[in-house]
């Protein structure tokens, strides 16, 4: 028997699907805060380790309400961009909750996070003597590039040589160079080997390494050890979860070892953002077609690559539920193609997948799409990008942010 999240859950709460697209429109993100604040608690008590911070990475999903739960849990954040602090800065974080996580930034973009306060991480030679230049005896990270990465495709695989990202451990002597040059004091040290992993060895792995280049420096505030920490998308056909209690005593017990030679109880930090958000988000929209193309059939829905790119981008999997008057569709009589409104033949949801006997009306769920699902949405074909509605504790949805307008295509032109 599969496994239908929404129903286990109670996802939708007092709500029916198509309640909610009837009064938000289609497609639709919805989202869950009671899974959300359980999947915030399981990261936020991560690691048994008594000076530890869990910092959302918020380029998983930026909606400000969310936000603020996430900070209500007792999360931090880091951010990518001026924008992303702007966001954070406005729903609440304070300006030492948050580290900048800069990548190939201009000097304006440093100067905006200096000049807020928060605590900026280069992750090139050339970046740290340009924060030298902006803001000479003060304070600094480093990204380092620990040699080894993870990920579910190449796309997300942020360490070892052949990504852009950290300075390599082989320069160290060039990065105290620069420190003493512009006398620079340095904070912390962070990395972040890539995204989704299901078992925690390699983590593991570029967390000692990490630590072997912290024990080349003095009086580090913080080591910040990145996020990846995996969601099973594959829930239907019984996937496993990251088992999170064996992660974290792995973390727990790296640290406690590295700090009895350190001498310091060093602040621990970690920056998850698909495990915190992806779950508690599901993509609602409506079919609008089902069609044979010679031996295929397709069913055409409004979820083109604009609102969800991830199948399209990396070929990710994400579990899909059919409804027809509300009542999931269990029984899969077909293999078929489900795809979107875009005018590309690469707007695919999923291929060839086993699926009920679908018509058009019928409305569809696309399963963890709280992460890198709104966050990497855009108007390609000038599509509007859809509502998000957060069924709140007590079960009612509300409405976290509008549908765009016409208007909103327009805003930009002169
Ligand atoms: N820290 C840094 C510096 C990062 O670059 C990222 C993600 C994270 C933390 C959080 O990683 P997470 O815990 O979410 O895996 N769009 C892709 C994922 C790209 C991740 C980019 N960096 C996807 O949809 O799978």
């Amino acid at each position: 028997m599969k496994a239908y999240f929404t129903e286990q859950t109670n996802f939708y709460g007092s709500s029916k699907p198509s309640e909610l697209l009837r009064e938000f429109g289609s497609p639709l993100y919805v989202y869950n805060e009671s899974i959300l604040r359980q999947r915030c608690r399981e990261m936020a008590g991560l690691v048994p380790y008594s000076n530890f911070r869990s910092n959302y990475s918020i380029k998983a999903n930026s909606n400000l309400e969310l936000l603020k739960i996430v900070r209500e849990e007792g999360l931090h954040a880091d951010a990518m961009s001026p924008g992303e602090i702007h966001v954070l800065l406005a729903a609440g974080y304070r300006p030492e909750e948050i580290l900048f996580v800069a990548n190939n930034v201009s000097a304006e973009e440093m100067q905006y996070a200096i000049d807020k306060g928060v605590v900026v991480s280069c992750d090139s030679l050339s970046q740290l003597r340009q924060y030298g230049r902006l803001d000479p005896g003060g304070k600094v990270a480093i990204r380092f590039n620990p040699g080894v990465g993870a990920g579910h495709h190449a796309k997300v695989v942020t360490g070892g040589e052949n990504t852009k990202f950290g300075i390599n451990p082989e320069m160290i002597d060039e990065v105290r160079a620069i420190l003493k040059e512009y006398r620079l004091r340095l904070a912390g040290i962070n990395q972040h080997i890539g995204s989704l992993f299901m078992e925690p060895s390699r983590y593991l792995q570029a967390a000692k390494a990490l630590l072997d280049i912290a024990s080349n420096f003095e009086d580090l505030e913080f080591i910040d050890m990145g996020g990846g920490f995996g969601i099973p998308y594959r829930k239907q056909e019984g996937q496993q979860r990251l088992d999170i209690t064996e992660t974290g005593r792995g973390i727990a017990q790296l640290m406690e070892e590295w700090t009895s030679n350190y001498g310091k109880k060093v602040r621990l930090k970690i920056e998850p953002g698909r495990y915190v958000v992806a779950e508690c988000g599901v993509l609602l929209g409506t079919v609008h077609a089902v069609k044979q193309n010679g031996s295929k059939t397709f069913i055409g829905t409004d979820i083109g690559f604009n609102v969800l790119i991830r199948p399209a981008m990396y070929d990710s999997h994400h579990d899909i539920e059919f409804y027809r008057d509300d009542v999931i569709l269990k029984t899969e009589t077909q293999v078929a193609t489900v795809v979107g409104n875009i005018c590309e033949s690469g707007d695919i949801l999923a291929k060839d997948r086993e699926v009920p006997d679908v018509v058009e009306g019928d409305m569809i769920g696309v399963m963890d799409a709280g992460a890198y699902g709104y966050s990497m949405a855009s108007n390609y074909n000038n599509r509007l990008r859809p509502a998000e509605v957060l069924i709140g504790l007590d079960g009612t949805p509300r409405l976290i942010r509008r549908r765009d307008t016409f208007e909103d295509l327009m805003r930009g032109f002169l």
